[in-house]
């Protein structure tokens, strides 16, 4: 059973059955009862975008879970749904893209109760590695400290891959700087600065500096 299901999803990667989900803007932490929305973006092999599937969104606490559908947003391919998490604590977040049975469960998000202090904000590597999950770097590479990345690992393993500084944020905002090295291209997945100085902090930064 578990090797067909196996075989199912490289047959699935191999003829192209795989899609990157990014999500827009990931809070670093929302308040208990309040809605909040979360745009995304579902992109067949990282690069076309996918109009027309029914997105959901599952989030769990504990014995708690929460459903929402996405709907259309504004741009091909992009979808917004908006969940309000019940209670404070750590919330587990799965976005199925509806295609296929692509999906991702992002890093747990933090949920404060209503009128609590502000939560101290992740470092800058530990927001990097929660993008690596939420931007979707997930699926095509493998990075030892990001638990079941590589899904369809197209791309090289990042875990010590070192590279300047200058260039890795240079190359994050415009990826068709480096040469093609395989089938696949890396894809510019739209990345606002401060998301890209988050993902090079978490690629520069050795395992004992995380969190
Ligand atoms: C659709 C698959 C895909 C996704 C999604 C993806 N990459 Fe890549 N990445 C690649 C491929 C393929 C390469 C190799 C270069 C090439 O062929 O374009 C690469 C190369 C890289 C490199 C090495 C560049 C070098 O010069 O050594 C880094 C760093 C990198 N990606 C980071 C990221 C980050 C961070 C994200 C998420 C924001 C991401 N990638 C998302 C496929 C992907």
């Amino acid at each position: 059973m578990l090797r067909g299901l196996f075989l199912a999803s490289v047959i699935a990667a191999a003829i192209g059955g795989w899609a990157v989900i990014t999500v827009e803007q990931l809070p670093d932490y929302v308040t208990a009862g309040r809605p909040v929305t979360l745009s995304f973006t579902v992109r067949q092999h990282g690069v076309t975008r996918l109009s027309g599937l029914k997105p959901s969104i599952e989030a769990r606490s504990g014995d708690l879970t929460t459903t929402a559908t996405a709907s259309p947003g504004r741009e091909t391919g992009q979808y917004a749904s908006t969940l309000s998490l019940p209670r404070a604590g750590e919330w587990t977040i799965t976005i199925h893209s509806g295609f296929l049975d692509r999906q991702v469960t992002l890093l747990p998000l933090s949920v404060i109760a209503p009128g609590a202090a502000t939560p101290p904000s992740p470092s800058e590597p530990e927001r990097g590695r929660r993008l690596f999950v939420a931007k979707g770097c997930v699926t095509c590479h493998v990075h030892r400290e990001v638990a079941g990345s590589g899904v369809v690992a197209v791309g090289p393993e990042l875990t010590n891959h070192p590279l300047p500084m200058d260039y890795l944020k240079q190359f994050l905002a415009n990826p068709a700087i480096a040469p093609q090295s395989g089938t696949v291209r890396m894809p510019d997945l739209g990345l606002a600065p401060q998301e890209i100085a988050a993902l090079a902090a978490f690629l520069s930064t050795e395992r004992q500096a995380l969190r």
